[in-house]
């Protein structure tokens, strides 16, 4: 790839203040040729869904802030991204507003009620495959609809109703389906006999949608309706409530109108921390996310890496070491803060951070203790991060996940909606790997009411007090290493932001003891170095699907990961303006 070309491309001065999309064709990845990048100073919105894109961009046009386009954006995913997009799923808003106040928006799933520690094991103590990952028994109690309402009270200048309206319109109306999505519907197939809610994903003749085939979703259309009418208080005690009430009794599931009625979304404090002068601003637990980025950060923060050649082997053997302590710790310390003492201060500190650095020599460091051998790269990578911000400089970076691909498999009858596969990201059983390889102990125990652990990572990051990066990814256990990856990428390498996020990855979670990486992401004699040092190097598929903006004097840059068919779009002129 000619990333020289991209680099003009962002720095001619004909561009300034002015919007440009411009799609770049044959980029690294097989999955999909295209990056798509947006340059304005009115507002960006960076998706991983044109038309949730276009959503986002009409609010911040039509005078709404980023929240108002972060709650549209997200109703909006529920319909058109139904891989991760939901209201029977969670996630996590980082609210950045412009008076620079930050804030977290904690809408992650809980264990219903009625769940236990062993609920996944047999008699004999061994999991039951698949129980933790597909129907009625894997969900958690979704948080969406309350954690979208919690931004809106607070922050909103739109109507609640003006803001799922696009969502409404899209279902109802219906939308061309796309290639990526028409392919991904096609793996859904297999699943439909068991679950015959799934086949509201198939065209009314039965046969799988093709790409520009219409998608009309009638019912969700009328849940977001009632959604629209009466906020959280229908979906968590109205109507949508019995009705998932009675899916899961259907089903042998164990939510109960009492665990929706219970459900609280939560404001928390971001964990906030420094890299080289520059501050990061993450999630907090119950997400792994910001602990494990920041323990990785300082780690490298020790090392030299300016007169370090991109991609040479000491600096990718110390990014390895770091990831790979960071990723021990969460197995051992991080789980819901609200059921267990978390000691973040100190696992984020510099001085802790000096101390990992001095464990880490030339060569890979051991990993004991491991449980389960070699498991499988990550099955699927469903979940969907975006990122806003508004002409006054409000920002919100969001990401949300109903956990794998369709999440349970399990779709509301009579709501039209998929339930999240969550209770996968509790530690099932101690050392027990889940579906994205990690492991974990009694930190992360299932317990009634209890949030999973996450590697949601929505991230800020700013200059001299100003915001300079909004990011986040998809990619289960491999969403934290991106996310410092690419970081690493644009302060220490000055690479620009097409760069930063076209540029291969790699991952160590401390177990398996292996490092993935992506094709060709290693050079042969690099390969050998890493190989010589007492790496284990696993390729695997792509890593990631990061939708970035990048602020600077000229204005805000918009990239959308070319792993992904997603959208970057500028706002080009604000109708009216509210706040
Ligand atoms: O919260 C988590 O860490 C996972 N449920 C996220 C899942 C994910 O990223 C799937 N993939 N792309």
């Amino acid at each position: 790839m000619n990333l020289n070309t991209r680099r003009s491309i962002l720095i001619s001065p004909g561009l300034f203040l002015s919007l440009l999309v411009i799609s770049i064709s044959a980029l690294a990845s097989p999955v999909s040729p295209q990056v798509s990048t947006a340059l304005s100073d009115k507002g960006m919105v960076s998706t991983a869904c044109p038309e949730a894109t276009a959503v986002g961009a009409k609010v911040l046009e039509r005078g709404g802030n980023a929240v108002d386009a972060a709650i549209a954006v997200g109703f909006a995913l529920a319909v058109t991204y139904p891989t991760a997009g939901n209201i029977g799923g969670g996630g996590f808003f980082l609210v950045r507003t412009k008076e620079g106040e930050t804030n977290f928006i904690d809408f992650r799933e809980k264990a219903p009620l009625g769940a236990s520690e062993k609920m996944y094991l047999d008699r004999w103590g061994k999991v039951v495959p698949q129980s933790s990952t597909l129907g009625h028994r894997a969900v958690g109690v979704p948080g969406t609809v309350s954690g979208l309402y919690k931004a809106y009270s607070l922050y909103a200048t739109l109507s609640w109703e003006e803001l799922v309206a696009p969502a409404i319109d899209l279902a109802e109306k219906g939308f061309p389906v796309n290639q990526e999505l028409a392919r991904s519907l096609r793996k859904l197939r297999k699943y439909m006999e068991e679950y015959p809610g799934l086949k509201k994903f198939q065209r009314p003749d039965g046969k799988p949608f093709l790409a520009e085939n219409i998608f009309y979703q009638p019912q969700l259309a009328a849940t977001l309706s009632r959604i629209a009418a009466g906020g959280p208080a229908e979906f968590y005690s109205g109507e949508t409530a019995r009705l998932i009430a009675r899916e899961m009794e259907k089903g042998g599931g164990l939510i109960t109108l009492d665990d929706l009625k219970r459900y609280r979304s939560v404001f928390r404090e971001p964990v906030s921390g420094s890299y080289r002068g520059n501050q990061i601003i993450s999630a907090p637990p119950p997400s792994s996310g910001g602990t494990v980025l920041l323990e990785i950060l300082n780690i490298l923060e020790g090392y030299e890496f300016s007169g370090q050649e991109f991609f040479s082997a000491p600096v990718v053997h110390r990014m390895i070491e770091a990831e790979k302590i960071a990723y021990a710790d969460r197995a051992r310390y991080l789980g819901d803060p609200d059921f267990i003492d978390i000691p973040v201060e100190r696992l984020i500190s510099k001085d802790y951070a000096a101390r990992c650095r001095s464990a880490i020599g030339e060569s890979a460091a051991p990993v004991k203790n491991i449980t389960d051998g070699d498991s499988q790269p990550p099955e699927s990578e469903e979940t969907t991060h975006y990122s806003i911000i508004d002409s006054l400089g409000n920002a919100v970076a969001a990401t949300i996940t109903l956990n794998g691909a369709y999440g349970s498999k399990v779709v509301v009858e009579g709501a039209g909606f998929l339930l999240n596969n969550e209770m996968d990201d509790f530690s099932v059983k101690p050392g027990v790997q889940n579906i994205y390889g990690l492991v974990g102990g009694k930190a992360n125990a299932i317990a009634p009411g209890k949030r999973m652990l996450s590697s949601m990572t929505p991230t800020m990051v700013l200059r001299e007090g100003r915001i300079f990066l909004i990011a986040g990814t998809p990619g289960g256990s491999t969403i934290i290493t991106t996310v410092a990856q690419m970081i690493v990428d644009i302060i220490d390498f000055n690479l620009n932001p097409q760069e930063a996020v076209a540029a291969p990855r790699f991952h160590n979670q401390w177990i398996p003891d292996l490092v993935y990486h992506e094709k060709e992401a290693f050079s042969p004699p690099l390969r050998a170095d890493l190989e010589r040092r007492g790496h284990k190097l696993k390729e695997r598929s792509d890593i990631g699907d990061v939708q970035l903006i990048l602020v600077n004097e000229r204005g805000y840059y918009g990239v959308s990961d070319p792993r992904g068919g997603g959208r970057s779009r500028g706002v080009r002129k604000i109708e009216r303006r509210l706040n």
